[in-house]
């Protein structure tokens, strides 16, 4: 069974990784922050953790306001560290624990904890600037990494109360994890700071003191607070430190704290805490009803034929494929496939086997191997087919057989603009 050992609380602060990058860990303006973190380096190191589940805020590096979601959890199989303007630090990749993420994913939605998920985004120093002081990292990191991100930057943003719910829901998502790991959550970010307009460089070390003591002792009080209290009293980004309340509540009530420290170098308040939790295992029919109300929602789906879900697994797996056949709705990546599809398919890394795919228009085996239908769409139109054809080859009838089941035989549409751009019946094999 999966159990959390305990969690970590941290600043995310850029000068941290600044600072071990440059050697300056031991240089007077530094090594108070290092002295700080030492204790918790250490803690990691001897209880030696499967997974870290890791929540931090990205600074508009991976997430932009085009589309800026409040939880978002990692779901690929691994994460780079992001280029945020200065090249990226030469930090291994994450890799994520896919079965864990991918059932904490299905326990949050099963508790009506409508998260986003992300693949295939670098991550910025919110989450590799406390990682890599936190663990040593020669080559890889000593465990797998589930990275939960939070959208704090643009208001409105969750209320103190639901970060908290979230680390309840976290809490019931791992205890219900079939398979033996250690999990150690780590909070990131704050104290207090501000670092925009005319308050920038507020602190307040009176604030930071009574929050760590709320926030071992009575963390609930905190959930009471709005971001505006927040920020009076730790500035307008210390208010990140809402952040922790999902850590917090993902542990007991009753927690030891092993480790906490403070320093106040420049802008921003920088904690370093730990605590360790008695590792108690839920009943097992407990265990079995969490399963359960998990697999709920598509419990029995199996049973329909010829029905493929996109589940997160799925999405993983296709990655590579949906992102190629969905880059088609840009018309220069469509010219491209067009002149040369084999030279395409190669340059976008598809696998033999994708490619295949591809270039056979097999729709049918496309589902199968995980393409999601929206991108085959994509596809059809893109190669003069309408998406009769697509469903007639996915049922294996001819585009006639399948019309002639159709209320209305005559209805044959696609996803492009331009007329008579389906006004073939024949569907290519090759
Ligand atoms: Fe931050």
């Amino acid at each position: 069974m999966a159990r959390i050992i305990g969690g970590i609380a941290l600043s995310h602060t850029p000068t941290i990784g600044f600072a071990l990058d440059h050697g300056k860990a031991q240089d007077p303006a530094w090594k108070p922050i290092f002295d700080a973190i030492a204790p918790a380096k250490a803690w990691l190191a001897e209880q030696r953790p499967d997974v870290v589940l890791l929540t931090y805020n990205d600074h508009v590096t991976s997430f932009f306001f085009d589309h800026y979601s409040p939880f978002a959890l990692g779901v690929g199989e691994r994460f780079e560290v992001a280029d945020e303007g200065g090249g990226a630090r030469a930090l291994p990749p994450l890799h994520n624990h896919l079965g864990l993420a991918h059932h904490i994913a299905a326990s949050l939605f099963a508790d009506e904890f409508d998260l986003s998920t992300f693949q295939d985004k670098p991550l910025d120093h919110g989450c590799f600037s406390p990682l890599s002081v936190l663990c040593d990292h020669d080559g890889a990191w000593p465990m797998r990494v589930v990275p939960l991100q939070m959208g704090v930057l643009q208001f409105p943003i969750p209320t103190a109360r639901r970060f908290w719910a979230l680390g309840r829901a976290l809490r019931r998502a791992i205890d219900s994890y079939d398979e033996d790991l250690r999990v150690v959550v780590v909070a990131t970010g704050g104290l207090s700071h501000q670092v925009h307009g005319e308050r920038a460089g507020f602190n307040n070390p009176g604030w930071d003191a009574n929050f760590l003591t709320l926030f071992e002792r009575d963390p609930q009080a905190l959930t009471r607070l709005t971001h505006a209290e927040y920020a009076e009293r730790g500035g307008f980004e210390g208010a990140e430190v809402v952040m922790w309340l999902t850590m917090r509540a993902a542990l007991p009530a009753q927690v030891r704290k092993l480790h906490q420290a403070y320093t106040l170098p420049s802008m921003t308040g920088i904690a370093c805490a730990v605590y360790e939790v008695d590792a108690s295992s839920p009943l097992a029919s407990e265990q079995q009803r969490a399963r359960d109300h998990v697999r709920e929602q598509l419990d029995g789906v199996e049973r329909l034929p010829g029905t493929y879900p996109f589940d997160l697994a799925r999405s993983v797996k296709g990655y590579r494929l949906n992102r190629f056949l969905h880059g088609l709705v840009a018309p220069q990546a469509r010219r491209a496939f067009l002149a040369d599809e084999a030279k395409a398919c190669r340059e976008a890394g598809l696998t033999d086997e994708e490619s295949q795919l591809v270039l056979q228009r097999n729709w049918q085996g496309l589902i199968r191997y995980g393409a999601i239908f929206f991108v085959l769409e994509k596809l059809a139109a893109v190669s003069g087919l309408s998406n009769l054809h697509v469903y007639a080859h996915m049922r294996g009838e001819p585009l006639e057989v399948f019309l002639a089941t159709r209320n209305a035989p005559s209805a044959v549409y696609s996803v492009a603009a331009a007329p008579n751009a389906h006004d073939t019946n024949e569907i290519p094999t090759t």
